[in-house]
């Protein structure tokens, strides 16, 4: 087993998050903008981060350095665009020369066994929404692509649908693109339903958006609802050899 933690995104973790936003949606917000989500009252911004090292059993440890295999390999591929990033956010994040932004994430998490490791940070996962009048905008879900199709991206969206159940929220809805295929498959599985369409929403390609939306949250039923979710997201990160972290468990 290797742990994960569910969490509030941190002021220490802002440097991994817009690397993450950069690997998986190409740089979307910047670190001003998810600076000012922790600010607002009216955000939940949520984090999926693999616990350190030295928390862990032997057996978690080889695991971790399975998949730090994994990330090398994917990395490798990023590593003269990792190049350009690490030095547009060191200027962005000020860093004096003698705490670079490597230096400071190494902190974050243990050293890895190659050197050329672009950004070494065990976050692995992002996932925002925005609390407006009873509804819940989710404005962002995100899973680092060497950690997809483990149960990681449908935790975070259990964690973020039962946040606004626990706020008191009535509905949910999201924006997606009518072409990406696994988050329209995510977000039927936590019934979501097309609500409409926004013709020539992304200006990077002109494609539509499908607007969705996902009722009841405050309804009797959906407590139900919400513990078979939590069963299934256990079940499914207990198969993928993950389990979540009980203190950091929301
Ligand atoms: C969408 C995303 C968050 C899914 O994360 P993930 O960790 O791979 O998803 P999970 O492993 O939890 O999968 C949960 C469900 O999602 C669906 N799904 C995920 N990836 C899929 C894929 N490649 N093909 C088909 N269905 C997929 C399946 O229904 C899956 O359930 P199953 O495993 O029982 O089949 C991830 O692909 C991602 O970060 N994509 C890039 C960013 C993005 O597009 N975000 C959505 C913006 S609206």
């Amino acid at each position: 087993m290797t742990f994960l933690a569910l969490q509030p995104l941190s002021l220490d973790l802002l440097p991994a998050a817009v690397a993450l936003d950069q690997r998986c949606f190409g740089g979307l917000w910047t670190l001003d903008g998810y600076q000012r989500e922790l600010e607002s009252p009216n955000s939940e911004l949520l984090v999926v981060v693999e616990k350190a090292e030295g928390r862990l059993p032997k057996a978690s440890a080889d695991r971790r350095q399975e998949t730090g295999d994994r990330r090398q390999e994917a990395e490798g591929a990023r590593e003269a665009e990792g190049a350009k990033e690490q030095k547009h956010l060191d200027s962005t994040l000020e860093i004096s020369p003698s705490e670079t932004l490597r230096e400071q994430n190494s902190k974050l998490s243990p050293p890895r066994s190659t050197p050329h490791t672009l950004l070494p940070t065990p976050l692995v996962g992002l996932g925002c929404y925005w609390a407006i009048l009873e509804e819940a905008h989710i404005t962002m879900l995100a899973i680092d692509p060497v950690y997809q199709r483990q149960g990681l991206g449908q935790t975070l969206l259990y964690a973020l649908i039962a946040s606004a159940h626990a706020r008191g929220l009535e509905r949910a809805t999201l924006e997606v693109r009518v072409s990406n295929a696994s988050a329209l498959a995510l977000y039927q599985k936590f019934d979501f339903r097309e609500a409409g369409r926004r013709r020539r929403y992304y200006p990077d390609n002109g494609e539509d958006a499908l607007v969705l939306w996902r009722g009841g949250i405050q309804t009797p039923e959906f407590s139900g609802r919400l513990r078979d979710w939590q069963q299934q997201v256990y079940d499914r990160l207990c198969k993928a050899g993950w389990q979540l972290d009980i203190d950091s468990d929301r």
